[in-house]
C-alpha cells in the first residue's frame, strides 16, 4: 500500500529517496513520485505511473536534485492509477505533499477550496490537503503552524509529509491512523511510513504516536502531540543486522517463502525452548493475564482471520476455552456485548492493518481483560499498542500472498492454546503430545514440499477454469478457505470455500464438469462424512482433487486425483495441508503468467480501511 519517504539533509537526497521507495516496493503500489527543493529554492518533481524503475528512468533523463525532499509510492483509492494522481501533489509551485490514508471529508474541503479559487489537477482526496496547507502558509503561518491547523480540518486517516520552498530546509509531517517513523541521523533527519525504508541511513528511530506533528530539518527534530504541546518520544535503536532479502535460486519470493517454512516454523516454536513457562513467549505480564482468561475474542483480516478460525477449533477442542473469531472490519463497527474474562487477540502479519488496529483501539473500556497480538513485525503499531505480544519468526515476507506468515501464526496460536489450556481442560499428556507434534512439524512440511512435482501436475487442470470450489470440514474448513484465497489472489481464478456439509444447501448447483473441486480431506474423524460429500460432487461430473492422508484410503481414479499427504499428527495437519495448497496456487499462477509476488490491485500491508 502507499509508502512515504522524506529527507532533510545537507547532502543530495534523491538517491536516498529512491532507495527508500525501492525498499517499500514489496508492499504494493501503482505509481510513484518525488519532489525536491533545489538549491535555487524551486520545487522539482517527477511522477510516473508504474514501478519505481520508471521513476529512476525519469530521474536519469532529467535529474531532480536537492537536500530536502519527499517521495511516495501510491496505491490508488480515490482516482485511477496515473501520473496525474500520483503523489506528491503541488500547490502554487510552492508546496508539495505526500499522503497515506484516506481523507473522508475531501469533497467538502474541495468545494470550499474551489470557491476560494484553488484549482485541482487530480481526482485524489489528497490534493485538498496540499491546498489547505498552502492556504495556511499564504496567511503567514510557519510550516509547523500551517500543518497543525491543516490537520485540524481533516477527517479520516493520514500520514502526511510536506515541503515548502519558503522553508527550504524543513520537512513537516503528521500522522493519525497511518504509521510514520522518524529516522534520526547525524546532521540530517528522515521520515518514512516504515523504518525499513530508512535502514540505509540510520538505525535510530522515533515511532510517532497518534495525532503527532513533527518538524524536521538537518539540525532540528521537534515533535508535538495532538494538543500542540512539544513532546519527547522514545528513541529506539534497531541495531540488529538489516535482513537482506534476496531471491537466491528461486523465481519468486512466494516460492522462496513457501520453502522457508520448515526453518520459520522451527524458529517460531524454538522461542519456547529453555523457558520455564510457555507464558514467557507472550511477554512480561502474560501469566497474570492468562490466569484470568475465561474466553478469547480473535480479530483479524484475510489470511490472518483464517489463522484465527483455526485457533478457535484448537482453543475450544483442546483447551476447553470459548472463542469467537471475527473479521476486524466488522468487529470494529459492531455494537458488542462483552463476556467477562475475555482476552482480545489480534492477528496481523504486518502489525499495521488499519481495520485490525482500529479494532484494538476501539475495544471498549473494561471490555477485555487484556490484549495480545500475534505479529511478524516487531515495532509495528499493533505490537506497540498491545499489552502482550507473540512475535512469529517468519522473517520478512515479501510476497503479497501470505504463506510462511500464516503457518507461523498457527504455531503461535497453538502455543497460546497450550499456555491457556493448561489452566483449563488440557492435560499434561496432551501438552506433551502437542509439543512433540510441533517439534516434528518442520519435517512433515519438508515431506510436503517434496510433493512439489505431483502438485505441479495437478495444477494443469485449473489453467482453463474460471472457478474452483474448495471443501473442508471441521478445522480444515478454514484451511480450505485459505487455499481458495491463495488461488484467487495470485491466479485470479474465482475460488470459494465451503464446509463440505453445506454443499447441498446451495453450492451443489454450481457443480458440473467445468468446476474443479479441491477437497481438504486429511482423514480425521470426519473422513466418512467428507467421503459422502465428495461422492455428491463426483456424481455431478466435477473433477475432484483430494488432498488426503496417505492412510485415509483414497485412490486416484478417472476424474479423481488424490495427493497422498504425509501421515502426521492430527493437531498439525492444518499447517501441513496449507503448504500443499500454497504450492497448488503457486503453480497455477505460474502457468497463467500472473505477477505472483505482486498480484494486481493488492497490497502487502493494508493501511487504509
Ligand atoms: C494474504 O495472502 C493476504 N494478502 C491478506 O489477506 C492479508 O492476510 C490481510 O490483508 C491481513 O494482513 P495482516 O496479516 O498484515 O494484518
Amino acid at each position: 500500500m502507499c509508502g512515504i519517504v522524506a529527507a532533510a539533509a545537507r547532502r543530495e537526497v534523491s538517491e536516498i529517496l529512491l532507495e527508500g521507495l525501492r525498499r517499500l516496493e514489496y508492499r504494493g503500489y501503482d505509481s510513484a513520485g518525488m519532489a525536491l527543493i533545489d538549491n535555487e529554492r524551486n520545487l522539482q518533481l517527477h511522477k510516473q505511473q508504474g514501478k519505481v524503475s520508471e521513476l529512476e528512468k525519469a530521474q536519469q533523463l532529467r535529474p531532480v536534485l536537492g537536500c530536502t525532499g519527499i517521495a511516495h509510492t501510491r496505491w490508488a483509492t480515490h482516482g485511477e492509477p496515473s501520473a496525474v494522481n500520483a503523489h506528491p501533489h503541488i500547490s502554487d509551485q510552492r508546496v508539495a505533499l505526500v499522503h497515506n490514508g484516506i481523507i473522508e471529508n475531501h469533497q467538502l474541503l474541495r468545494a470550499e477550496l474551489l470557491a476560494q479559487g484553488y484549482q485541482f489537477s487530480s481526482a485524489t482526496d489528497t490534493e485538498v490537503v496540499v491546498h489547505l496547507l498552502h492556504r495556511e502558509l499564504a496567511a503567514g503561518r510557519s510550516l509547523l503552524e500551517a500543518m497543525q491547523s491543516t490537520v485540524g480540518r481533516l477527517e479520516g486517516a493520514y500520514a502526511l509529509a510536506a515541503i515548502d520552498t519558503a522553508h527550504p530546509e524543513q520537512v513537516v509531517a503528521a500522522r493519525r491512523g497511518s504509521p510514520l517513523v522518524v529516522g534520526v541521523g547525524i546532521g540530517e533527519n528522515f521520515l518514512a511510513s516504515d523504518q525499513l525504508a530508512l535502514r540505509q541511513v540510520t538505525d535510530r528511530f522515533i515511532f510517532l504516536e497518534e495525532g503527532d506533528v513533527v518538524l524536521l530539518s538537518p539540525s532540528e527534530l521537534q515533535v508535538f502531540d495532538s494538543a500542540g504541546a512539544p513532546v519527547e518520544r522514545t528513541r529506539t535503536s534497531i541495531s540488529e543486522a538489516v535482513e537482506v532479502v534476496e531471491l537466491g535460486a528461486y523465481d519468486h519470493y512466494m516460492l522462496k517463502e513457501i520453502h522457508e517454512q520448515p526453518r520459520a516454523l522451527a524458529a517460531t516454536f524454538a522461542q519456547a525452548a529453555g523457558r520455564e513457562q510457555l507464558d514467557e513467549c507472550f511477554g512480561p505480564g502474560a501469566t497474570e493475564v492468562f490466569d484470568r482468561v475465561q474466553g478469547v475474542q480473535i480479530v483479524a483480516c484475510g489470511t490472518s482471520f483464517h489463522a484465527g478460525m483455526v485457533a478457535r477449533y484448537w482453543l475450544e477442542e483442546l483447551a476447553g476455552i470459548p472463542c469467537e473469531v471475527e473479521v476486524a472490519s466488522e468487529f470494529r463497527y459492531r455494537k458488542r456485548v462483552g463476556h467477562e474474562g475475555t482476552l482480545l487477540v489480534t492477528i496481523s502479519q504486518s502489525g499495521e492493518t488499519a481495520d485490525t488496529l482500529a479494532a484494538l483501539r476501539n475495544a471498549g473500556e473494561g471490555e477485555f481483560i487484556g490484549s495480545l497480538v500475534v505479529s511478524n513485525v516487531a515495532n509495528s503499531s499493533l505490537v506497540r499498542e498491545s499489552e502482550l505480544v507473540f512475535l512469529t519468526q517468519a522473517g520478512m515476507e515479501i510476497g503479497v500472498a501470505s504463506t510462511k506468515a500464516f503457518t507461523t501464526q498457527l504455531v503461535g496460536l497453538l502455543m497460546l492454546t497450550m499456555a491457556l489450556g493448561r489452566r483449563h481442560a488440557m492435560s499434561p499428556e496432551k501438552q506433551l503430545e502437542i509439543t512433540r507434534a510441533l517439534q516434528a512439524l518442520p519435517d512433515y512440511v519438508r515431506q510436503t514440499l517434496a510433493l512439489d512435482g505431483a502438485i505441479e501436475r495437478l495444477s494443469d487442470a485449473f489453467i482453463p477454469r474460471h472457478h474452483a470450489l474448495f471443501l473442508g470440514r471441521g478445522i480444515h474448513y478454514p484451511i480450505a478457505m485459505e487455499g481458495a484465497l491463495k488461488l484467487k489472489e495470485i491466479s485470479y481464478i474465482h475460488a470459494e470455500a465451503y464446509p463440505a456439509g453445506e454443499l447441498k444447501h446451495g453450492p451443489l448447483a454450481l457443480v458440473d464438469n467445468d468446476m474443479p473441486v479441491v477437497a481438504v480431506a486429511p482423514g480425521d474423524e470426519l473422513l466418512e462424512k467428507v467421503k459422502s460429500n465428495l461422492e455428491e460432487v463426483r456424481s455431478r461430473g466435477a473433477e475432484l482433487f483430494v488432498f488426503a492422508d496417505q492412510q485415509a484410503g483414497f485412490v486416484s481414479e478417472p476424474r479423481v486425483k488424490v495427493l497422498s499427504m504425509p501421515h502426521c499428527p492430527e493437531v498439525i495437519k492444518p499447517i501441513v495441508y496449507t503448504v500443499a495448497l500454497q504450492l497448488l496456487s503457486y503453480h497455477v499462477a505460474l502457468q497463467k503468467g500472473t505477477d505472483v509476488d505482486k498480484p494486481r490491485n493488492l497490497a502487502k500491508s493494508v493501511t487504509v480501511e
